[in-house]
């Protein structure tokens, strides 16, 4: 076997985003794409000679190729050691505990989370530094740098090695160690959780389903729920995880979780459902007839964490996404721990875990998280919820009306635009910006606008700043209206618009949320030009 070092011309197009960077398959499997961003990660971390890494995906279309090649190269650039998942099958948060576990360099995740998958869709790749969670903007800025200038990479040349036994082999002077993806997660959510009390519940006759949506979260949630827990088999349904998700979306949201809501809503539905994503990472969480929000989960966990053995001393503090509802931080309030405010994309957590300010954080996008890992963990929430249900003897939907009852309902939506012309986005975004003299103190209604401005966060650890991270239109009353392109998409722009109004009087917290949003929709509309700059009279999704 020897190592090979080939010439190779950069592709303009190698930028990471937030999430790694993320491309459709066929532009992956040009030659030597891939292999170009590796060599750029293994140029910009400074790995030491002999170095362990970690490597997985969430088993998409193209997950065990890219393997095979990373491996190669791996042992071409000096690591010393690989674990990998079996079947090359790690979801994020599991990679991240993995990371953690065996004090590893880093890690390479292969996924493109929640968009979908086969040989036309999508595919990711990041790199996770050895705290668990995702690169710096520093270290991706690096690795994009080196994709501009890169004109050699080193392969070795060997066989393809199998994935699919557990235990050690040897890829020239580097071993490659094949570990079950699931074991070490199981583990750690077994120091977290109490299972006993979990698994009495769940014989008690409690049902739950879990939708695994063809995705990675399958054979975790097989172990988890139904062999460690003991859930009833056929508790975890869609859990075969295929290449391309069955053809489905793999976002678990009520729009594409449809196997499960319909089952949530239906006649004989369980006492609690819940999904998650491609890469395993995000959640929905339902009870009976009953959709909890992401921004609504992550204020009842908080409000019940001790109840969990791995969170019974309580938390340092609570992290959210600007555009995610302020539920949380009226239980911040009432516990009298910090919560912070910060743009959206996990990425801003991290820091505050590491410096131990935060305990749990969260996004309205169905995303939430520990300091357990350095990613937003789905499974890790379920069984947060089953924790607490399991503790509390009440359904979900007792537990968040008494939740609301406590604190008052953050109603809250979100409105999704996808594949906008970027102009009429950026149009509309613009004329907002435009707008913020005008809009201070103008009456809708009953909502008076008593600020406007485009979402600036400090960093209190590192101190760097973010800006124009998002419209806010904050009225008098807490209600707000928040608009910002995404920066995940990959087809045009897409403009999300976010929608909450503070509710304190428990009669009205029966209300659906489009009812009691209706009035901040239509300032919504009416404010940003939003049909007649992008065409478009109804939203893509609404969540
Ligand atoms: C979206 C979500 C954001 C999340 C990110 C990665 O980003 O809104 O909360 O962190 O995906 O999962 P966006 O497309 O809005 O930039
Ligand atoms: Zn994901």
């Amino acid at each position: 076997m020897s190592i090979r070092t080939v010439i190779t011309q950069p592709f303009p197009d190698q930028k990471p985003g937030t999430s790694g960077l993320r491309k459709k398959v066929p532009v992956f499997q040009q030659a030597n794409y891939l292999e170009n961003f590796v060599q750029s990660i293994f140029d910009s971390i400074a790995a030491p000679q002999g170095a362990t890494l970690v490597v997985g995906g969430d088993g998409r279309y193209y997950n065990r190729e890219a393997i095979q090649i990373i491996l190669k190269m791996a042992a071409a650039n000096g690591f010393g050691e690989v674990l990998v998942g079996r079947g090359g099958i790690l979801s994020t948060p599991a990679a991240s505990c993995v990371i953690r576990k065996y004090d590893t360099f880093g890690g390479i995740i292969l996924s493109a989370s929640h968009n979908p998958g086969g040989p036309k869709e999508d595919f990711g790749i990041k790199f996770n530094s050895s705290n668990g969670g995702p690169a710096t903007e520093t270290v991706t800025d690096a690795i994009f740098a080196k994709t501009k200038s890169i004109a050699t990479y080193r392969i070795l040349d060997a066989a393809d090695i199998s994935l699919d036994e557990l235990g050690e082999t040897t890829l020239g002077a580097m071993k490659v160690k094949v570990i079950d993806p699931v074991t070490d997660y199981a583990d750690l959510m077994a120091s977290l959780f109490d299972f006993n009390a979990i698994s009495a519940l769940l014989k008690s006759g409690f049902r739950i389903k879990f939708d695994a949506m063809h995705a990675v979260n399958g054979p975790y949630a097989h172990e988890i729920l139904e062999h460690r827990l003991g859930a009833a088999a056929g508790s975890v349904m869609n859990g075969v995880p295929l290449e391309d998700f069955g053809g489905g979306h793999p976002d678990p949201n009520l729009t594409y979780a449809h196997d499960l809501v319909e089952i949530m809503y239906g006649d004989d539905a369980p006492d609690f459902g819940a999904a998650s994503d491609g890469d395993g990472d995000r959640n929905m969480v339902l009870g009976k007839h009953f959709f909890v929000t992401p921004s609504d989960s992550l204020a009842l966990l908080a409000a019940n964490a001790t109840s969990a053995p791995g969170y019974k001393k309580g938390l340092a503090g609570i992290a959210r996404s600007m555009p995610t509802s302020a539920a949380a931080d009226r239980v911040a309030k009432a516990l009298n721990i910090p919560c912070y405010e910060t743009p959206t994309g996990w990425k801003f957590f991290g820091n505050l875990m590491d410096a131990g300010k935060v305990t749990l954080c969260g996004e309205e996008s169905f995303g939430t998280g520990s300091d357990h890992v350095r990613e937003k963990d789905g499974l890790w929430a379920v069984l947060f919820w089953l924790n607490i249900l399991a503790v509390r003897k009440q359904s979900v939907e007792a537990i968040v009306l008494e939740h609301w009852a406590k604190f008052g309902r953050n109603f809250y939506s979100r409105y999704d635009y996808e594949g906008l012309p970027t102009e009429a986005a950026n149009g509309v975004m613009q004329l907002l910006r435009d707008s913020f003299t005008i809009l201070t103190g103008k009456t809708f209604g009953k909502y008076t606008v008593q600020t406007c401005d485009d979402f600036s966060y400090t960093d209190p650890v590192d101190g760097s700043v973010s800006k124009n991270q998002g419209v806010r239109i904050l009225f008098s009353d807490g209600s707000r209206i928040i608009y910002r392109l995404s920066g995940t998409g990959t087809e045009g722009a897409t403009l999300r618009v976010y929608l909450e109004a503070y509710e304190a009087d428990a009669s009205q917290h029966h209300l659906d949320a489009q009812v009691a949003l209706k009035d901040l929709i239509d300032i919504a509309l009416d404010i940003s030009e939003l049909v007649k700059r992008t065409g478009r009279e109804r939203p893509t999704v609404i969540t």
